[in-house]
């Protein structure tokens, strides 16, 4: 085979994600899995019901549409309508996606050419890095720091440069929990303008906040016509393994994710896309019942943390909490979760994996809450005995 490695450039040292190292020593440890953001507990039983149903009623089971069934692209629209005050056509506006990662994956394709910088905030989920190698670009970390992990927005001007062709922001922010306010959302915007640079925003956990609200870029002055919006049913419907996410643009910016992703999965999903129809049109109540219930679990989790002597910044959204370990003696994420398992019996995530400035993310480690109750109790009371 030559000398030549196997795996490309762009992908080198790329390898396993964090999260199988983790889910696979957990796995192996019988710990509690604090690691990966999944919930223990399915989504409405009536949404899984109408996916049983489109399967034996025969609705999706061969290849659905390119862009996705109609009735899901209607139902996108109306969900951004009710929530974000944002109207998109169904028709050329709106893309359905093999989950979150893959609009990620099909934008980052399309819209960057080799060379180009993209500006993305640091920690970076993981699929980021990966994506924009594989278009050949470059990323530019803007690094958020504890303990709070506003950007600066200084900073991010003064990374712009002629090269610059696109941003990529995540709001609510994986892993630190950080949610952007709208004076930082509209000095993004403005530099965006100024700059005439495209935006793509990751909103998989916007139904997720508990502090203040979610608001969209796209919604801003000159905001539409560049803005990339990316979310998911995953996360805000409890169904991470249906991979259901879509894009909303204006209809160019569509026409150009959709070229890349029809070559990617082509089409994905078929009878959960009628379930994720249902979903988005539930009621308020779904909305609100699930952010109690998890602002609940946040403060749980955060609690017991704390007594057990972690640093923990209380997220504003998402379901994870960031913590610093350097109170209880330790300085180093990576190996303080590798020992964890063997320790006291929970899983957890190392920041330093989401951040190129490695001695930014060295102390921070991430707990998902998005557990039963008696779940996070018991890795409570084991991570007491740290
Ligand atoms: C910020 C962020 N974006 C995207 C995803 C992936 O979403 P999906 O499962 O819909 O592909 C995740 C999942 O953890 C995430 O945290």
């Amino acid at each position: 085979m030559g000398t030549r490695p196997l795996l490309n450039r762009r992908l080198a040292g790329m390898g396993t994600t964090i999260f199988a190292e983790m889910s696979a020593l957990a796995t192996a440890t019988g710990s509690i899995n604090l690691g990966q953001g999944f919930p223990d507990t399915d989504g409405p039983a009536s949404v899984a019901r109408a996916a049983a149903d489109a399967v034996l009623a025969g609705r999706g089971n061969q290849y659905p549409p390119g862009p996705g069934i109609p009735e899901l692209r209607t139902a996108i629209a109306e969900h951004q309508q009710r929530f974000r005050g944002l109207a998109y056509d169904p028709d050329t506006e709106v893309l359905v996606t093999a989950g979150a990662t893959e609009a990620i994956a099909a934008a980052l394709l399309a819209l960057l050419e080799p060379g180009d910088e993209v500006i993305a905030l640091e920690p970076f989920y993981d699929s980021y890095a990966a994506c924009i190698a594989m278009a050949g670009a470059v990323r530019v970390p803007l690094t958020l720091r504890a303990p709070d992990f506003r950007p600066d927005l200084d900073r991010l001007r003064s990374l712009v440069t002629p090269r610059t062709r696109l941003l990529l922001l995540n709001s609510p922010h994986n892993p630190t929990g950080m949610v952007l306010s709208p004076g930082e959302l509209a000095a993004i915007a403005a530099l965006a303008v100024e700059h005439d640079l495209l935006v793509i925003t990751d909103e998989v956990y916007e139904h997720l906040v508990f502090s203040g609200a979610h608001h969209p870029i796209a919604a801003l002055p000159g905001m539409r016509e560049r803005t990339v919006s990316i979310s998911s049913a995953g996360k805000t419907f409890s169904f991470t393994g249906w991979k259901v996410g879509w894009v909303t643009a204006s209809a160019p910016l569509v026409a150009a994710v959709r070229t890349a992703k029809q070559y990617l999965t082509y089409v994905s999903a078929g009878p959960f896309q009628y379930a994720v129809a249902d979903a988005l049109r539930l009621p308020d109540a779904y909305f609100d019942d699930f952010r109690a219930d998890l602002l609940r679990k946040r403060d749980l989790l955060a609690d017991g943390l704390s007594a057990a002597g972690f640093r923990v910044f209380r997220p504003e959204g998402t379901y994870f909490i960031t913590t610093d370990i350097t109170p209880l003696g330790e300085k180093d994420g990576i190996e303080f979760c590798r020992a964890l398992p063997a320790r006291c019996g929970v899983v957890a995530i190392p920041n330093a994996v989401f951040y190129d400035d490695t001695e930014a993310g060295r102390p921070l480690v991430r707990f998902t809450f998005c557990k039963q109750v008696d779940v996070l109790e018991e890795a409570v009371t084991r991570l007491g005995r740290l």
